[in-house]
């Protein structure tokens, strides 16, 4: 096969077939495959043989392994160099297909009919017996699970048969990937497959909330708003805030996690000299490079534009990217709360 090169992203060359990552000059090769019937047979088995596809959804790139599978869960901490006590969520297609896992309770079942398949996380009991691998949930006595809403995504799942295990397909700590070039670049030939399908539509993880506990509470506000979760159940519910807790009941929550290589500016009305800009809302037009997450201000365009921008600007020429206030209404708080971990101190 003939390949072209066309483009140099970061430490991976992408090519029109392929994303051949450099590793202190040798060249490996993991395999990014457009998304047809022939890359879903052989992720379908890569991911039965124990091996690590991505893959993507709705909300962002997921790392996926078989989740019954101790080796195959660990692959994937080893791949993101992820600290082992941060736990995971488990995918899969239908609602019957976590009843072997979780204990259901009213609230949980009301959400997942009313909002799945879609972005939100439900963190519940671990059934006791659970198949699933003891690391997906990293020493907890819960299981954070979604079915995601993506084609691509779903396919996947029926035809692996399994519980799939996902993270963010990035490094930890770095953004999470919207493209299939994204988690290339950062997770080279750590990963055995990358599916293609395109850019993920939500561009914002997925909110997690937890249901484990008496009074349901907010752990990662994500891409579905808050609003729709309360209009669900018919009553406010509580967002954990990440700035100062002692003790994040959500590994995840911790601070510095989504962080840019340059350090990142909230609440600027402007760029200083040497910083890259990230706007929202009409702008005057200043100099420099600038994105803009939605000239017209609309939170939902921002978010699905969120992690791109953000890769996009994370250039070692700037200083730093300063970003606009960003209004704290529907996704407006998740892409505030993943803003201000990108900023927090590393
Ligand atoms: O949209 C998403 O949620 C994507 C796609 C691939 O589904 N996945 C994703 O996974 O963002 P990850 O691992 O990057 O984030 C999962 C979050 C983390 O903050 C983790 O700490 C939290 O969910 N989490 C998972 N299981 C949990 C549990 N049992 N208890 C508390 N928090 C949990
Ligand atoms: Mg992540």
């Amino acid at each position: 096969m003939c390949y072209i090169y066309h483009r140099v992203l970061r430490d991976a060359i992408v090519c029109s077939e392929a994303v051949f990552p450099f590793h202190s000059g040798v060249l490996t090769l993991p395999l990014l495959l457009p998304f047809d019937d022939a890359s879903l047979t052989l992720g379908a088995s890569l991911l039965r043989e124990g091996k690590l596809v991505a893959f993507p959804t709705e909300t962002v790139y997921g790392l996926g392994a078989d989740a019954t599978n101790d080796r195959a869960v660990a692959s994937i901490y080893a791949a993101k160099g992820r600290p082992s006590f941060n736990p995971l969520i488990v995918h899969a297609a239908d609602k019957k297909d976590f009843d072997p896992f979780v204990v259901w309770n009213d609230t949980a079942c009301a959400l997942a009919r009313a909002l799945w398949p879609g972005p939100i996380t439900l963190i519940l009991k671990r059934k006791e017996g659970c198949p699933l691998s003891l690391l997906v949930s990293a020493g907890l006595d819960t299981v954070a699970i979604r079915i995601p809403n993506h084609p691509v995504a779903l396919a996947l799942l029926r035809k692996t048969g399994r519980p799939i295990a996902a993270p963010s397909a990035n490094a930890s700590g770095f953004l999470s990937p919207t493209t299939a070039a994204h988690v290339a670049a950062s997770l080279g030939d750590k990963v055995d497959l990358i599916l293609d399908g395109g850019a993920c539509p939500v561009g914002l993880e997925s909110t997690v909330i937890n249901l484990a506990t008496s009074t349901p509470v907010i752990l990662r506000p994500g891409g579905l708003p808050l609003e729709k979760i309360e209009a669900v159940l018919g009553t406010p519910v509580p967002v954990f805030h990440a700035e100062a807790p002692l003790s994040p009941p959500s590994p995840g929550m911790l601070a510095s996690h989504y962080a840019p290589h340059i350090p990142v500016r909230l609440n600027a009305e402007q760029p200083e000299k040497g910083e890259a800009f990230l706007a929202f809302g009409p702008q005057h037009p200043c100099s420099g490079p600038v994105l803009n997450l939605s000239p017209s201000g609309d939170v939902v365009e921002a978010a699905a534009n969120l992690f791109a921008m953000l890769h996009r600007l994370d250039r070692p020429e700037h200083i730093g990217i300063a970003v606009s206030p960003i209004p704290n209404e529907g996704l407006g708080l998740a892409i505030n709360d993943r803003l201000r971990r990108a900023a927090a101190a590393r």
